[in-house]
């Protein structure tokens, strides 16, 4: 069987209708397939590369770390050099109530360690999300899921899980003493690219506040400069007791973390001790990789440019067909009338050699998150051919 055989006949779907790409080596923003075509990736592996494929100093990182050791014990009982100068940099580049990082393998299992924590720091069992956020997909990241389809199948889900309306300051009033957490992302990803306003965000730090339930703050997709800071939070003048963060973290290794103060996070390490453990979280790889990004955003100033790039795809996305453009650094949302012709817009544009994708909860809107080291030519270039796409759709 070829490569496309085995992946139909023994790789697990995820769904009916696979992108289905054969691609053999990536390099910057393009990925190249096995018959030789070249792709402009706008979506890097889902808001993951964000330095573009193929970064020399990530992978002699990595190749460094290789040649110390791989796996070593489970999570939390050796000191691994990677682990602690990662958890010592991420702390130097947040506020100094976030000083304590958890390291877990995904993003979807840095929520999981998130919401046990505000469980077991607070004595309580009630969480609050939002409609249409998105946490990831097992049993206790799915239950803070606001989408009814995508989480219905797998019921029943965790107890005492209230859902608000996102940027409705009217419902803030339901947080109370007995909610252990607020689970919230600063700009929800999945609704296609909807930003929380800094009076929700401020009111919702002052209700958590009042109540003594814990903020969690969801950065998995905007961490790391995607939304043109290198935490979404900092644009907004309010910080949370969690943050979750994952994805581009260990540019292109899986790493994920649950990120809060000695305080709170010292809970998980008594009564019972072991409270949350992991075997592969913070792998020697993926720390080295994850702390070498962060070097690399600092010293090269990627975050800086992610601004006048964000205008530049705006700029020269306008077309007819676009019926509203939503962004946040470089996380884009292009509206169109409505999911058919989305997805016939993102099909030619794939045709053409530009690879892009929808939303899981927004069906008329094509996701844009491409690396953030894109060029001005790169972007100028596919939003041109994304143009053609669409005259060739609306025609
Ligand atoms: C906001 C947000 N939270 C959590 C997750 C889950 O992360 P993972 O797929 O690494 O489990 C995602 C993934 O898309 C996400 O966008």
């Amino acid at each position: 069987m070829n490569n496309r055989e085995l992946f139909f006949s023994h790789q697990a779907q995820t769904s009916h209708f696979p992108i289905g790409l054969e691609i053999t080596s990536a390099e910057g923003v393009y990925l190249y397939g096995k018959d030789g075509r070249k792709y402009i990736d706008l979506i890097s592996g889902i808001a993951v590369s964000s330095l573009g494929h193929g970064n020399r100093r990530i992978a002699s990182a990595i190749r460094a770390q290789t040649e110390r050791h791989l796996h070593l014990m489970v999570y939390g009982e050796f000191i691994q050099e990677p682990q602690a100068r990662l958890a010592g940099m991420l702390s130097e580049s947040l506020p100094h109530t976030l000083s304590s990082c958890y390291f877990t393998n995904s993003g979807t299992e840095a929520v999981e360690g998130a919401l046990k924590l505000s469980k077991r720091f607070t004595g309580r069992e009630n969480i609050i999300s939002f409609n249409n956020a998105y946490h990831g997909s097992t049993q206790g990241a799915l239950s803070v899921c606001g989408n009814e389809e995508l989480k219905n199948a797998y019921r029943p889900l965790l107890p005492g899980v209230c859902f608000l309306r996102f940027n409705n300051i009217e419902d803030l009033k339901k947080i109370n003493g007995s909610t252990a957490c607020v689970i919230v992302e600063v700009v929800q990803g999945e609704s296609g690219v909807r930003a929380a306003s800094p009076e929700f965000l401020a009111e919702l730090r002052k209700q958590c506040t009042a109540h003594g339930a814990l903020l969690i703050f969801d950065e998995i997709q905007t961490g790391f400069g995607r939304t043109g800071n290198c935490f979404a939070f900092e644009h907004y003048d309010v910080i949370p007791d969690i943050l979750c963060l994952a994805k581009s973290m260990g540019a292109g290794m899986p790493i994920g973390a649950f990120i809060a103060s000695s305080k709170i996070m010292d809970t998980l390490a008594h009564h019972p001790p072991l409270g949350h453990i992991t075997t592969f979280g913070g792998h020697p790889l993926s720390c080295a990789a994850a702390a070498e990004h962060l070097s690399i955003l600092k010293e090269e100033k990627i975050i800086d440019l992610v601004p006048g790039k964000e205008k530049l795809l705006a700029e020269h996305l306008a077309h007819p067909a676009v019926k509203e453009i939503r962004s946040k650094g470089l996380l884009v949302a292009v509206e169109f009338e409505n999911e058919e012709i989305n997805k016939k817009i993102i099909s030619e544009s794939l045709e053409r050699g530009v690879l892009t994708d929808w939303f899981l909860f927004d069906q008329k809107s094509m996701r844009i998150a491409p690396p953030l080291t894109i060029s001005r030519e790169e972007i100028i270039n596919a939003c041109g051919i994304i143009r053609d796409a669409a005259d060739a759709v609306v025609r």
